[in-house]
C-alpha cells in the first residue's frame, strides 16, 4: 500500500475511496422502509451505518486532519457507536435515506479536497502513509460487510450479486503439520510493515509455538452435516457449559439459517432457499458451535497464534500481490454472495500449503482478544483496547464480503462468541503427541 510515491498513493487512495463509496450505495439501493427497518435486534437499520460512516470520515479526515469545522454537531451523538446500542437506534431522530446520501456525499467532497493538499509524507502518524484514509477506507468496508450481514438477516431477495467461483478439488492430505520453532506474529515498524494495520496488529514480536496440525481447508457444511446428523447437538459431552446452556436456552440445533425438510437441509441465503451445499464451508456458525464441533472431531480450534504461524509469514499466505478483484488468490470482496468450495484456491496455499486462509469465510479461533506485548493504543481506544479481555473470541482470514483492502494475515476480527450473524466459520488444529 504505501510503496507507491506521494501521487500514486493519493491516486490510489481516491480510487479506493470512490469504489467503497459505489459498495455501500449499492448496498443501499433500497426502498426507505427496507433502508430504516430494524431487521434483527443485532443490527442496526442500513441508514444508520451509511450516516455513520460519513460522520466517521469527518471525525478523522475533516476534523482531526483536515482542521475544518463540524459540518453537522448536532447529529454526532446519534453515529457514535458507543453512545446508543444498536437495538435502540431505530427510535432515534436520524437522518432519513436521502439526508443520509446528502450528508456523506458532502462530507466526500471535503475529504477529497483534504487528501489534495494534504502532506503523507509528514511524520504525523494519522498523515504518514495514507494512514487516516486507509482508516476510513477499512471502516467502511467494514460496515459494508455487516450491512450484509443485515441483508441477509433481512431474509429479502435482491440486492445482492453472485458470480462464479472456482471448483472444489478434495485433498489429498486434510492435514498440514507445522514444524515447532519460532515465528514473527504481527506487524509494525520497518520495512514490510503494512502501514494501515490496526494498532491491534501491533507490534510485530516473535512467538515459539510447538509443532501441530491444522486443517488444510475451512470445515464444510458437509463435514459438519456429520456431527448435526451424528446428534452433536444433543450432546452436552462436546460442548462447554456456557455453550450448552446457550443451546439449550436457543433451542439450537444446527447452523444459522438451516432449516431441515425431511432428510434434506435447505438454508436460506439473502431470500433464496437451497439445499445446503456439502463441499462449501460452513458458515453462520457460533465460536460454542465450531468448539463443539472440534471436540466431537477429536481436534480442538487453532490459536491465532497457531492460524497466523499456518500463513507463514506474510502479507497474504501466497506473498505479497494484492489480491485485488482478479480472484486467483482468494475468495474476497463479493465476487460471490458465498465461500467458495473447499480446495478452490490451490494458488492461494500458504508455503505450509494450508488453503483459503483468507477470504470464504471468517474463522473463529480459540483465542480471546487481547492485546500483543508492546500494544500502544492508536489512534483512538474505542477501536480495540475498549474490547479486549475475556469477552471476544479472535476471527480470522476474512470472508468472501470482506474487501482485499480490509484484510491481511495479520489482521484481528472479534465478537462474542454466540454471534452466528457473521460470515464466520473455522478449521480446526490438533497438538502433536
Ligand atoms: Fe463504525
Amino acid at each position: 500500500m504505501g510503496n507507491a510515491g506521494p501521487t500514486g498513493l493519493k491516486e490510489r487512495i481516491a480510487a479506493e475511496l470512490a469504489a467503497v463509496r459505489e459498495r455501500s450505495l449499492a448496498y443501499t439501493d433500497a426502498d426507505d422502509d427496507m433502508l430504516v427497518r430494524q431487521h434483527s435486534l443485532l443490527m442496526s437499520p442500513l441508514v444508520w451505518d451509511l450516516a455513520h460512516v460519513g460522520n466517521y470520515e469527518e471525525l478523522w479526515v475533516l476534523r482531526e486532519v483536515g482542521g475544518i469545522e463540524p459540518l453537522r454537531p448536532e447529529i454526532d451523538h446519534l453515529y457514535d457507536a458507543f453512545k446508543y446500542p444498536r437495538k435502540d437506534r431505530p427510535s432515534l431522530p436520524l437522518l432519513d435515506p436521502a439526508e443520509a446520501r446528502k450528508y456523506i456525499s458532502g462530507v466526500r467532497g471535503r475529504v477529497l479536497d483534504v487528501l489534495d493538499r494534504v502532506d503523507l509524507t509528514a511524520p504525523d502518524p494519522l498523515r504518514s502513509g495514507g494512514y487516516v484514509f486507509g482508516l476510513v477506507l477499512q471502516h467502511e468496508h467494514q460496515h459494508d460487510e455487516t450491512m450484509l450481514a443485515t441483508l441477509q438477516l433481512s431474509r429479502r431477495p435482491g440486492l445482492v450479486r453472485d458470480g462464479e467461483l472456482p471448483p472444489g478439488r478434495p485433498a489429498a492430505d486434510p492435514e498440514v503439520h507445522i514444524p515447532a520453532g519460532v515465528f514473527t506474529m504481527g506487524t509494525g515498524g520497518g520495512t514490510g510493515a503494512n502501514p494501515w494495520a490496526y494498532d491491534n496488529e501491533r507490534p510485530a514480536h516473535r512467538l515459539y509455538l510447538p509443532g501441530y496440525r491444522i486443517d488444510r481447508h475451512p470445515v464444510t457444511n458437509g463435514a459438519y452435516l456429520e456431527f448435526v446428523e451424528d446428534g452433536g447437538y444433543r450432546d452436552p459431552r462436546w460442548w462447554l457449559p456456557q455453550g450448552w446452556e446457550w443451546v439449550e436456552r436457543n433451542g439450537v440445533e444446527a447452523p444459522l439459517f438451516w432449516t431441515r425438510d425431511g432428510d434434506i437441509w435447505w438454508r436460506v441465503r439473502f431470500g433464496r432457499e437451497e439445499p445446503v451445499p456439502p463441499e462449501e464451508p460452513v458458515q453462520h456458525v457460533s465460536w460454542y458451535e465450531a468448539d463443539a464441533y472440534a471436540r466431537w472431531a477429536g481436534k480442538r480450534l487453532p490459536t491465532e497464534a497457531e492460524w497466523e504461524k499456518a500463513c507463514g509469514g506474510r502479507t497474504y499466505p501466497w506473498g505479497e500481490a494484492d489480491p485485488g478483484h482478479q480472484g486467483r488468490w482468494a475468495n474476497l470482496g463479493h465476487r460471490a454472495a458465498r465461500p467458495a468450495p473447499a480446495g478452490a484456491f490451490p494458488d492461494g496455499a500458504s508455503p505450509y500449503g494450508v488453503e483459503q486462509l483468507i477470504g470464504d469465510v471468517w474463522e473463529w479461533t480459540d483465542s480471546w482478544f487481547q492485546p500483543y506485548p508492546g500494544y500502544r493504543c492508536f489512534p483512538y481506544e474505542e477501536y480495540s483496547k475498549v474490547f479486549f479481555g475475556e469477552t471476544h473470541r479472535v476471527l480470522r482470514g476474512g470472508s468472501w464480503a470482506t474487501h482485499p483492502s480490509a484484510v491481511r494475515t495479520t489482521f484481528r476480527n472479534w465478537d462474542y462468541p454466540i454471534r452466528r450473524q457473521i460470515f464466520a466459520g473455522f478449521r480446526c488444529a490438533r497438538s502433536e503427541e
